[in-house]
């Protein structure tokens, strides 16, 4: 029994710091407290707005991070550009709307299959590992596979806003199924987006997960219990899931 990874994303500080557009909090103080705390890696979001996470971040980032440094973007050719320019350990194609609030539905793979592809291609000829970000859809896991990528991380949203009971039972027994496929067809499961500290045990405790990017309910936590409480709180609840399974 393996458990997963905890990558705290932490854009949500850098939206604090944007509403300012000063110099505080600075995200490079939140993945120094969260590495102390227990998380094996960060996740930051590079936006074609930069709303939050800025070309600096990045660059300090990538010297600092002592973990993972996973970089969610766009398959914008421009932002592929400045991922492969970085390096980080992890890349993860993410959908972008300008409109959106947050990144609202998977990446669709099957849908626009060519330029996900050609995307995948350049960060995969630069050595990168690249990770998919996807609804939980047999469709698009087939498609994910066949790009040969390393990781897809499978949308836990409509798990998250489920209202409890059948609802969510429906979608947890999805992110099950469609876990068990992203397995069995080499890659490694990964899973995000919405996931707090009452709906992460399940999740964490799926076979084979290796890894739960989370970042709104850790930073809002933050603000009354301090950083590496929040950090360390979800890798407990994680602990105690993956534990019991
Ligand atoms: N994983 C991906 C691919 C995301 O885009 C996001 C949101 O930026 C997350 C995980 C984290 O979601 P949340 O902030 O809801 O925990």
């Amino acid at each position: 029994m393996t458990l997963p990874r905890l990558g705290v994303n932490i854009d949500h500080v850098a939206t604090l710091r944007q509403a300012r557009g000063g110099r505080e909090p600075d995200p490079i103080w939140a993945a120094v407290l969260a590495e102390l705390a227990g998380a094996e890696g960060i996740t930051i979001h590079l936006r074609e707005d930069r709303r939050h996470i800025q070309d600096r971040d990045l660059t300090l980032l990538k010297e600092t991070v002592t973990t993972r440094l996973n970089l969610e973007h766009s398959i914008d050719p421009a932002i592929v550009a400045i991922a492969i320019g970085a390096r980080p350990d992890q890349v993860t194609l993410v959908p972008e709307r300008r409109a959106e609030l947050t990144t609202e539905g998977g990446l669709d793979v099957v849908g626009q299959g060519d330029r996900v592809a050609e995307a995948v291609k350049r960060l995969v000829d630069a050595g990168l590992e690249v990770s998919l970000f996807i609804d939980p859809s047999p469709r698009q896991i087939e498609a994910a596979a066949s790009l040969g990528v390393t990781a897809v991380e499978l949308h836990t949203g409509r798990y998250a806003d489920a209202e409890p009971g059948p609802a969510r039972k429906a979608e947890f027994e999805a992110l099950v199924t469609c876990g068990a496929a992203v397995v069995a067809a080499g890659m490694a499961l990964h899973a995000g987006h919405g996931l707090n500290y009452i709906n992460v045990g399940p999740v964490a405790a799926i076979a084979g997960m290796a890894e739960l990017n989370i970042g709104h309910s850790i930073v809002s936590r933050s603000i009354f219990v301090g950083f590496e409480a929040a950090v360390r709180e979800m890798r407990a609840k994680m602990e105690r899931a993956s534990a019991s399974r």
